[in-house]
């Protein structure tokens, strides 16, 4: 099927691929040709990854199935994934754009209600959530997230899609930050009050998670990974709409944020990167 991809970034990117690595044809669009050559580039960087592990046999066939173009608006596709940035302003003028009501829109929102998205939607029966995990290519869940007016159809639709993706689709609620956030989140947000009471350094948090719980990466680590940013707007939408203390974003965070230190795509966070 024709799929469009709305956002360019890290998540956008990774979503074009999956789908161009499973058969089929992509458009990735974002507002500028600079932020598409990024998108492109890393596609390819990690279609050669994919490739010389053997996991895909012809990275070029892959490569050749996504079309970029700054205007989506141009094409008419079956399916859509929205993965701008999480602001719910520049979310809602995306999908405002979209004008097919039969084909089915999903966002790649990590904390926005689904329902409220839903408004902006050509169709709000046909729109859900399909929160993918960074990296989309490697990682194998799919949080689908039925809004207030999503149908039985739609929801089955995305339940086998994410399948033949190769991934394994669990169905949620929309509330705020569903499950993957609302427990990643407080976890990440622990291991900062830590760092912020002195009981131990970036490092030793870390490791103590990794080494201790097997997590692959430690929460500050993770954190640094995701986005500081990203992860300081995921605390204030579960510390406004759900109301929880444990939810409410540390200052050492919000600092960071105001400082540019968003991780590793600054080369700065809990970390510094080369
Ligand atoms: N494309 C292709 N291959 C990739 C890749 C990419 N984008 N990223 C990593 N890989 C491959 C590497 O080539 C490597 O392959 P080999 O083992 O064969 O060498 C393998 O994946 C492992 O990568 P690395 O050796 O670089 O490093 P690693 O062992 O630490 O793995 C990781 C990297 C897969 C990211 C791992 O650290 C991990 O699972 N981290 C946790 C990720 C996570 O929690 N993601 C969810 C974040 S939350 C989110 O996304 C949602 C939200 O709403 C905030």
């Amino acid at each position: 099927m024709r799929v469009t991809v709305i956002g360019g970034g890290t998540m956008g990117s990774g979503i074009a691929e999956v789908f161009a690595q499973f058969g089929h044809d992509v458009i990735l669009s974002d507002i500028s040709d600079s932020i598409l050559r990024k998108s492109e580039l890393a596609i390819n960087a990690s279609l050669k990854k994919l490739s010389e592990k053997g996991i895909i046999k012809e990275p070029e066939r892959v490569s050749e199935r996504i079309l970029y173009d700054t205007n989506f608006t141009a094409y008419d596709s079956e399916f859509y994934v929205e993965a701008v940035i999480e602001k719910p302003e520049i979310k809602s003028e995306v999908l405002h754009k979209i004008k097919n009501q039969n084909a089915i829109v999903a966002t790649n929102t990590s904390s926005i209600s689904i329902t409220m998205l839903s408004k902006y939607a050509p169709n709000p029966k046909k729109f859900i959530g399909m929160h993918f995990f960074n990296p989309p290519v490697i990682m194998k869940l799919i949080e689908v997230v039925s809004g207030y007016d999503t149908d039985g159809d739609t929801i089955k639709r995305v339940m086998d899609i994410s399948k033949s993706l190769g991934k394994t689709p669990v169905m949620v609620k929309d509330f705020p930050g569903f499950i993957s956030n609302r427990v990643l989140m407080a976890l990440i947000r622990e291991a900062i009050i830590s760092l912020e009471e002195g009981i131990s350094d970036a490092a030793g948090i870390d490791t103590i998670m990794k080494l201790g719980m097997n997590h692959p990466m430690g929460p500050l680590e993770l954190s640094d990974f995701i986005g500081n940013d990203v992860v300081y707007d995921i605390l204030n939408v579960l510390y406004n709409d759900l109301g929880y203390e444990r939810f409410k974003p540390p200052v050492t965070l919000r600092n960071m944020v105001y400082a540019g230190k968003l991780g590793r795509k600054t080369g700065e966070g809990f970390y510094k990167y080369d």
